[in-house]
Parts: structure tokens; sequence; C-alpha cells
């Protein structure tokens, strides 16, 4: 097997990691994840950020396999997070002469996890690093994903390793480039990873976005996911999409049901919603399915109808992660509905209406409460029209 090339000397020494179950040890990992990484080797050798700590021996025998004894000049350090930056410690172990690259926000959470960093070299805001026939310059893109967060452009090349920018989840399976793979497949892995990592942080990844657009980008080479050079625009297209909270026709309905009354309402206002006319709806048990799933659904599709059943005067607990990540994140462009069971005495509907109000949701009906089951005809209605109404409304 040959060497994975991004170009002549631009070397692919990823890793994927099919065994962490939870990624940030709360989102889950299906099709696992992947840690690029690229090494560059000219007059002087390049690492581009590394790789979480327990893959470090795979990675450094892909890395030795290409350089062999010739030792590692530069390690550029985009982000300092610990899925990229875990191995770090174990390189300099390895070439103690190694100088680390970053900005001036990159040394301080470095050091925090992993002590003193004595060889650095700082970089500012479209500083170049000169290494023979390949030239980095360096852009400052604060909050994508961390305050830190830099990306590097090579300039012979027009590749720009963007770190979590454009990347996503889904181990590499074989195909390390767009083209090499069905791009469908990554899709909804990508805009997960997008809706629960970078989704926060969109107003600044719009920003960094129109930031490089001055660029001639050949290539994009993230640090999770496929490596971007023929399919740019659409990459691009989804991140804008997913950036500027443009939404789908479709609705998303959850739930949070103890006994299957408030999931049997879902059902009624699913109902509706497709007696409207809404092709895309899905609905979830909160108790069920993780919360990212239902995040990347809910950043996708334009309709949202939450329902909890009551729980000592609250709300089904289940639900409070997920509302807790809507109020955080604050995907936009949203339509909400309210809906859920009494129980004995309330507090699910009461306490979803306050988080709505909270995050400023956008309610295009009436709350729907219903004492027990959805047995009686009005509250089969008003679940019904529930679900037509909000299914109209998105049309
Ligand atoms: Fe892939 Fe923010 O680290």
């Amino acid at each position: 097997m040959s060497h994975i090339q991004l170009s002549e000397n631009i070397f692919y020494v990823g890793v994927n990691d099919r065994r962490t179950e939870l990624f940030e040890n709360h989102m889950e990992l299906p099709n696992g994840v992947s840690y690029n990484s690229y090494l560059i080797v000219d007059d002087k050798v390049v690492l581009i950020d590394p790789v979480e700590a327990g893959f470090f021996d795979e990675y450094l025998q892909k890395v030795k396999l290409i350089l062999d004894d010739r030792k590692v000049d530069y390690l550029i350090v985009n982000h300092a997070e610990p899925d990229h930056s875990g191995a770090i410690a174990a390189i300099i172990r390895e070439y103690p002469e190694v100088q680390v690259v970053g900005n001036a926000k990159t040394f301080a959470p470095l050091e925090a996890f992993y002590g003193p960093i004595d060889n650095k070299l700082i970089v500012a805001d479209g500083e170049t690093l000169n290494i023979g026939q390949h030239t980095f310059q360096f852009f400052m893109v604060p909050m994508v994903h961390w305050p830190e967060s830099m990306v590097t452009y090579e300039q012979s090349t027009k590749i720009v390793f963007s770190n979590d920018a454009f990347g996503g989840f889904g181990a590499l399976n074989g195909g390390i480039f767009d083209d090499e793979t069905d791009i469908r497949f990554y899709e909804d892995d990508m805009r997960r990873y997008y809706a629960n990592i970078v989704g926060k942080v969109a107003g600044p990844t719009l920003k960094a976005i129109q930031k490089l657009g001055g660029l001639e980008i050949k290539m994009i080479a993230p640090s999770h996911g496929l490596v971007w050079r023929s399919n740019l625009q659409w990459v691009l297209d989804k991140y804008i999409q997913w950036s500027s909270h443009q939404s789908e026709e479709g609705i998303v309905i959850v739930y949070g049901s103890m006994y299957g009354n408030t999931a049997r309402m879902a059902d009624i206002i699913a109902r509706g919603a497709a007696e409207s006319g809404i092709k895309n709806i899905r609905v979830y048990d909160v108790a069920k399915t993780e919360v990212s799933f239902i995040m990347s659904d809910i950043w996708k599709y334009k309709g949202v109808i939450i329902g909890a059943c009551a729980h000592y005067g609250s709300m089904f607990p289940n639900m409070t992660l997920l509302v807790h990540e809507l109020n955080e994140f604050k995907p936009k462009d949203k339509i909400y509905g309210i809906f859920g069971g009494m129980s004995w005495g309330g507090g699910g509907v009461k306490t979803l209406c306050k988080h709505a109000e909270e995050g400023g949701w956008q309610l295009a009906a009436e709350s729907v409460e219903v004492k027990g089951a959805p047995i009686r005809e009005e509250d089969i209605e008003r679940l019904y029209d529930l679900g037509f109404k909000i299914g109209k409304e998105i049309q």
C-alpha cells in the first residue's frame, strides 16, 4: 500500500477511532470518528494537528513509515482540544527539538493540559512560515471551535487545513477523499457533528468562511472526516446553510412519556402534520434516542414540536438535556409547538413553556395539555390541529 498523499509531499497520517463509544463522553459514535493529521516533508518536516492520546502508537508508526529517521521540525496546533492535541506530549518526547506552532491563545490551554512547552513558535493572524517549497499561512478563526482556533493555509498547494471546520463524525472507511466515497453516506454524521459541536458558534463560523473567501482553495483538509478536493462547493454550501440557520421543510416531534400516553399524543400530532402536507416528519422518544441525533434533525428541519408528561410537578426528566441543548445552541428559524400529559397534577407543559420563554422559542400555536390518555374527541382534535397548524405554517 502506498502512502496517502494530498500532494507530492503532503501525507495523510490520521487514524480512525471506532472504539470510543461517546464523543466528548456524551455523543454516541455509531460510525466512529477520525482524527486527521497531516505530514509535510520538505527542507523541514511539519506535522499538522496530531491525534487523540490513545492513538499515539498507531499514529507515530504511520509518521515513521514516511519519515524513517528524519525528525519532525514543526508541530502546528490549529486547536488545543484534546481530541487533536492529546498526543502532543508524546510527540515532544519522541522529537524533543520540535517547535510547537500556535497563536497567542494556543499555549495557555495546551500547557494547562500537558505542562510546560519550551519550544514555542507563536504566530499572528496572516503570518507565514516557510519550510522550503511550502509556505504556511495562519488565519485566526476564534470560536471555531475554541477561542484559540486557527486554520493553516499552504500557499503552494492551496490546501486549507481547517481543523474542526468542515469536519464530521464517521470514521473513514477506506475513502479518505470526498471523490473516493459516496458523500451522502457522511452527510447525516456531518450535520450531527455540526449541530452539536460547531452550531453554538454558527456566527463565528460564518465569519471564518467569509474571512477565507479571498483565498484560492483547492482542497479542504479538516481534522475529522473526509478531505474535500472535488466537492468543495457542496461542503461549503452545507456549512453556509447550517451556519446561517436555513431550515428545510419538515417537523421533528420529540416526546418524553412514562406510560405511553404522551407518546400516543405525538402520533396524533404527527398525523395532523402529515395531513397538512409535510413529508419529512421525524418522531423521537427522548428517553431512547441520544440527544445529539435529535439536535441534528432539529438543525435541519423548521418545525419542532416538543412534548413531556408531568413528573413531580415538572417535566419528564430526560427532556431536560434536550431543552438545555436547545437553549444553549439556539437553532434559529424554527417554529415550535408544545404538548404533554398531566399525570395527576400537570407540570410537563408548564415547564416546557417556561423554557420556551427563556429560549425565545417562536410558538405557532397554543400548547396542548391532556389529562390522562388522548382518548376524548376534543383532546384528539386539539393534538391533531397542533400538528396540522404547524405543518401549514412551515410550508
Ligand atoms: Fe475536534 Fe474542537 O475538537
